[in-house]
Formats: structure tokens, sequence, C-alpha cells
């Protein structure tokens, strides 16, 4: 009996990775991941094959992607982290994201499908941004066949960090502030949405670029106040500056011992980074998600940076 075609996912006990390899398990497919958490839980059990991703060992890394009929890249860094105990940041990202396209071309992958990043630009002052767009013209000119599926704000399930925090400051406190008035439009993306994307872009063949959207629109104040009404809550939302933001965001920052919002993600979400205005990919109505959830969103803190430590 011959195998089924194998699917290699990065991060799958991750928050992308973790609903993409979902999605593959169920449609029939044999699932490998590739990760930095050997030891965080792992939801499939036997389920899937797990490797590890080290960078510097590039030839276990093509023996990990042989012959695989799709490789899902989820793996990038939030920030640039000096830390020495947690240290890494965009230019690694950028390093060991190019050798894992190398490693797939050696190993012939049938196909990359690479998630970026809605708006990703070479000239973007974001190192996140500048980063993935160079990743998008590398995977481009590599030769590999290729999807890039680029995503606006992902949310989901309660391990999801950017609306579960944001859930959790609602709770916490007794206003909440909103930089650049708070207009700046959003179109959220479901992640099951996203791991159907990225599953049916394996299975065509043209190279393709496309923006994983949601079918609503809010503005980041209608987007907190939505949020704040599913939960029950009433707080006043307020422009603030954004120095008033970050200082506000360090302090919670030194508190939690994480790193809660920087400068470049207050930019570029009052830059309208997490808006495409392209047609919605996802169906998934985030009123309809928050009401489901409404309950355990924001009930406990998510620190991105403890994942690291
Ligand atoms: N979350 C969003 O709202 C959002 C929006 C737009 C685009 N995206 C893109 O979607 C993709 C998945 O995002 P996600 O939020 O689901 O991320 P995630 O699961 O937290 O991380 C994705 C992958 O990156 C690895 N990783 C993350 N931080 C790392 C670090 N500091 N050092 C080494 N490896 C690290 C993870 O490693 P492990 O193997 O250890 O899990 C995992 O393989 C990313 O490419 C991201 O840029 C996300």
């Amino acid at each position: 009996m011959t195998e089924a075609p194998l699917h290699v996912v990065t991060g799958a006990f991750g928050y992308t990775g973790r609903y993409i390899a979902g999605e593959l398990l169920a449609r029939g497919g044999r699932v490998r991941t590739l990760t930095n958490s050997l030891d965080r839980g792992n939801p499939f059990g036997d389920a899937i094959e797990v490797h590890p991703i080290y960078f510097d060992e590039p030839a276990a890394l093509v023996e990990s992607l042989r012959g695989a009929y799709a490789l899902y890249n989820t793996y990038w860094v939030r920030y640039d982290h000096k830390q020495r105990s947690a240290g890494f940041g965009y230019a690694k990202a950028v390093e060991n994201s190019r050798l894992l396209f190398d490693c797939a071309r050696t190993a012939g992958v049938r196909r990359v499908v690479h998630v970026s990043v809605a708006n990703a630009r070479v000239d973007s002052d974001w190192g996140y941004f500048r980063g993935k767009a160079l990743l998008e013209q590398e995977l481009q000119a590599s030769g590999l066949s290729y999807a890039i599926v680029r995503p606006t704000v992902i949310y989901g399930r309660p391990e999801n960090v950017l609306i579960n925090n944001i859930a959790w400051l609602l709770r916490h406190l007794p206003v909440f502030g909103v930089f650049g008035r708070g207009q700046a439009r959003l179109t959220p993306i479901h992640v099951e949405d996203l791991a159907r994307i990225c599953a049916d872009a394996a299975d065509r063949d043209t190279d393709e670029t496309l923006n994983a959207v949601g079918p609503d629109t809010f503005t980041y104040r209608e987007m907190v106040g939505e949020m704040a009404r599913a939960m029950g809550l009433r707080r006043p939302i307020l422009p603030v500056p954004d120095f008033v933001a970050l200082g506000v965001g360090k302090a919670l920052g030194l508190f939690l011992r994480d790193i809660v919002i920087t400068r470049h993600e207050i930019s570029g979400l009052r830059d309208e980074s997490m808006y495409t205005g392209t047609e919605p990919l996802g169906a998934t109505k985030f009123s309809a998600w928050l009401k489901s959830e409404s309950d355990t969103l924001g009930r406990r803190y998510l620190n991105d940076l403890d994942r690291r430590r």
C-alpha cells in the first residue's frame, strides 16, 4: 500500500501551525511538524510525527522535508528581542526561513505554502513587515512552487495572544485606550479559515499570493467595543496618544514580565497594516465567534515571552 502524501507543518504546537496540522489530519493527510518546542504540549499525540527545527543542522532539515507534498511555513518571530536567555530577532528569522526554503528545494518538496503577513513591504520601517516582504521575494525567485498566504490579524481559540490579551486588558482595566482615535480598520481572519485557505492552497499548482482576510471590517475602536459588549463589560474607550499607549504597555510589561505591545505594533495598527480591502476568503463572522467565546476570552493573560524562556 502506498503511503499518504506527507505534509510538513512548522510549529504545530504553536498557534496557526496547530490549526493547519488539525485541518490536514481531518483531510486524511500524513502530518509531520518541525518545531522548536519539542517539550510543549502535543495535542495530536501519535497522530503526527515530531521533528526538531534545528537551523544549524540543515542536513537533518532536508531529511525531515524529503519528498513532502507540501511544506506549510508559519515560522517567524514577533519582535527583536535581545535578552540573553531568549534572544531572537527578524534578521535571524529571515536567515532561518531562507535556509528552510533552500532545504525544501534540496529535499524536492512539491509546494511551499508560506504564511506571510498582509501589507508586507520591503520599504517598511518595521522589521517584521520588511523581513516578511524580503522572504516573499526570495520564495518567488526560488524556483519552488509556492502559495504566499498573507493574513491580517488572526483570531480563534483562547491561545491567540493579541485578541485574548486585549480581552484580558478589558477585563482588568477600568478604561481602554485606543491609539490614533481608534479609527484604523482591521479585517480579522479566523484561524480555522486560515488553516483551510492554506490546505486548499497546497493542492493547487500555480504560484499565487493571497490576502487571507475575514468577512468583517471594523475600526479598532469598534472591535474593542464589540469585545467589551460580548463579555458583558462597560468600559469607556478613549483615544490616547501613541506615547501614552506605549508607556502603559511598558509598565504592564514590567509587571507581567512580557512585551505587551511595541512601538511598531502601535504604528502598524494605526496605519491599517491589518486591513486590505480585498475579497474575504474567510467565512467566520467575528461577532458570532465572540458570542461563543465570551466566557473564556481574556480570563488568563497569555505571556508570549514565557513561551520562549
Ligand atoms: N498571529 C497573528 O495575528 C498574525 C497576523 C499576521 C501574520 N501572522 C503570521 O502567521 C504566522 C504564524 O503566527 P502565529 O501567531 O501562529 O505564531 P506562533 O505559533 O507563535 O509561531 C509560529 C512559528 O514560529 C516559531 N516561533 C515563534 N516565535 C519564535 C521565537 N522567538 N524563536 C523561535 N521560533 C519562534 C514557532 O516555534 P515553535 O516551533 O516553538 O512553536 C512556530 O513554529 C507567522 O508567520 C506570523 O508572522 C500572524
